[in-house]
């Protein structure tokens, strides 16, 4: 099965050369935009990601699945058939905001029905804004099972891109386990709960090598890698020429490791981060976490072009494992000067200790929006100045009967057989509990450092935040211990629907006069942020798109244990929406409405 991309128009650029004392080039660009139809077919395959064999979700019989290559206000159409046989499947577009098409976001029980075993469903969407995306299953644990692929939209006016480039590199990271998927959701949701523990390898575009180490396989003296015969785990290479400028695209996918990217002997320069133009700095490594991506700068003139050089993406925020998962290993490759089997000069480089988070928060705290001149056509926006509401999310583990569950301010999120955004978009009550979820966590003397009580009231439950349009959200996420003592995790959240600005991170528990941390100036847009141990992250965004928004830990056991929380943002307004019927009528309300509502 082919990867089908048809630009139905072509895009013409007319160049108007002036001299008047100077010379002047405008390079006019008429932005037609294009429709992108694909055919996908998703089924399970035989396939060797970290040179094992092992069983992964492919796409038109590949893994990762194929490359969506778009530019901005370009329209992409995919037909999707479902060959798994005996399981639903459905794909969300990361850090996509579905203006207009919410039915469209690919989140099953939230968004849409999960496109039963032998059906096609037809996606259709806008993407507007240039960035670095990607996409990936989310239906039950099906991401860690590989069903994932890039989506990198282009601008559609080169001009506007604050930043020029020779060439550039497109890396997805993930992480990868041998015990299966369906084993995996039984362990988490047993009792006792048997953890998924870390990953076997991570992935560079789908490939890793398991206990293996390409470094030694360089080093000749030693035998013991022989991965270069097997086309599905050979290493990446980096090709490059010196004195030039390279953009590399690095998106994370993983299930469940925090990552840190470094390239010896060069500094990147970031530049962009989750689709958003960020305020360009130099860094030697930097941290990615579960949904995040970033573009960073490759100057190729940092080093003598005569070597090879790695590039090593390592694991951080989890004490490693007996044996530690590796880091993965790619090879920057200055051609034609060196040959690509040349050994680097010497050993990967070393990543910042696990549990250094000191390091961690000053990268974070680096990120800036591009504001200035050179931004007046990138349409950032600073935040309204003040918030009309303000959530503040406690997440922490508790017992649920005997079940060990995530929960958010006492909940665990449960979805329901009826998608939300059809139960709202034609008055199914029953559909779910019509309740609201706190907007804050009930006991104020919460004490985030201990172990909670035992004895709390927390529930399972499919409640939603309403949130009517046009108004200002803020959302505090504040960490806590887990149930061991002592013990508190990184959980990188992301929203659907919306970038929003990162307004900043502090220590311990917030309190409203953390007001005064804010940086009201420029806050990055994101999709995804991180909320560092025993800490808090603050969060702004506009109720300016009407849908059903899944607001959730993007590690995907977390979330499997019910990490996350429902955004029902514009109900009016969904009501009155025109939406595609396919995707919002199951289950056994659904159903029953669709009998009695024939049209
Ligand atoms: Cu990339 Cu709801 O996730
Ligand atoms: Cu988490």
């Amino acid at each position: 099965m082919g990867f089908l991309l048809e630009p139905s128009s072509s895009r013409t650029s007319v160049v108007i050369m002036l001299s008047i004392s100077w010379l002047l080039i405008f390079l006019v660009q008429s932005s037609v935009a294009r429709v992108i139809n694909l055919k996908w077919e998703v089924e399970y395959k035989h396939w060797s990601p970290d040179c094992i064999e092992s069983v992964v979700m492919a796409i038109n019989g590949t893994f990762p699945g194929p490359t969506i290559e778009a530019t901005a206000g370009d329209t992409v159409n995919i037909t999707l058939t479902n060959h798994l046989h005996t399981e639903g499947v459905v794909i969300h577009w990361h850090g996509i905001t579905q203006k207009g098409t919410p039915w469209a976001d690919g989140t099953a029980s939230i968004s849409q029905c999960a496109i039963n075993a032998g059906e096609t469903f037809v996606y259709s969407f806008t993407v507007e804004k240039a960035g670095t995306y990607f996409y990936h299953g989310h239906y039950g644990m099906q991401r860690s099972a590989g069903l994932y692929g890039s989506l990198i939209v282009r601008e559609a006016e080169p001009l506007r891109q604050p930043f020029k480039y020779d060439g550039e590199f497109n890396l997805l990271l993930s992480d990868w386990w041998h015990q299966n998927v369906h084993r995996q959701e039984v362990d988490l949701s047993g009792v006792p709960l048997v953890f998924i523990g870390e990953p076997q390898a991570i992935l560079i575009n789908g490939k890793g090598q398991y206990n293996c180490s390409i470094a030694a396989h360089f080093d000749k003296s030693s035998n013991v890698c022989n991965f270069t015969e097997k086309e599905q785990c050979k290493p990446e290479i980096l090709q490059v020429k010196p004195n030039k400028k390279y953009r590399i695209r690095i998106a994370s996918t993983t299930a469940l490791a925090s990552l840190n990217f470094m390239i010896q002997g060069h500094k990147l320069e970031v530049v962009e981060a989750d689709g958003n133009y960020v305020k360009p700095f130099l860094v030697d490594d930097l941290d990615i976490y579960s949904g995040e991506s970033y573009s960073v700068l490759l100057n190729t003139n940092q080093g003598p072009p005569s070597g090879n050089y790695w590039i090593s993406i390592g694991v951080r925020g989890r004490k490693p494992a007996n044996p530690p998962t590796p880091p993965a290993l790619a090879i920057l490759n200055y051609y034609p000067m060196t040959p690509v089997s040349k050994h680097p000069r010497s050993a990967p480089p070393v990543h910042p200790v696990w549990d250094n988070y000191t390091h961690s928060k000053s990268f974070s705290n680096e990120i800036k929006a591009l504001t200035g001149p050179k931004s007046k056509d990138l349409n950032y926006k600073p935040p309204p100045q003040k918030q009309d509401r303000r959530i503040v999310l406690l997440n922490t583990q508790n017992k649920i009967k005997e079940n060990i569950k995530w929960t958010i301010n006492n909940i665990s999120l449960t979805l329901p057989s009826t998608p939300y955004l059809g139960a709202i978009k034609y008055g199914i009550d029953n559909a779910f509990t019509q309740e609201s979820p706190p907007d804050h966590y009930n006991s104020p003397s919460y004490n985030i450092e201990e172990p909670p009580p035992l004895d709390t009231n927390a529930m399972y439950s499919n409640a939603v935040y309403k949130l009517p349009s046009n108004k200002v959200i803020d959302v505090i996420l504040q960490n806590a211990n887990m149930l061991t003592k002592e013990h508190s995790e990184i959980h990188p959240w992301h929203l659907h629907g919306h970038d929003f600005w990162v307004l900043g991170y502090g220590e311990g528990k917030f309190t409203d006069a953390n007001e005064t941390l804010f940086n009201t100036v420029d806050p990055p847009l994101r999709n995804t942020v991180v909320v560092y141990p025993y800490g808090w992250t603050a969060l702004r965004f506009t109720t300016d798109n009407p849908g059903v928004w899944a607001f959730h830990c993007h590690i995907e056991p977390h979330l499997h244990m019910g990490m996350g929380v429902i955004f029902a943002e514009g109900e009016e307004e969904i009501k009155k929406m025109k939406v595609n019927k396919e995707a919002l009528v199951c289950g056994l309300t659904g159903k029953m409405f669709m009998n009695s509502h024939r049209d």
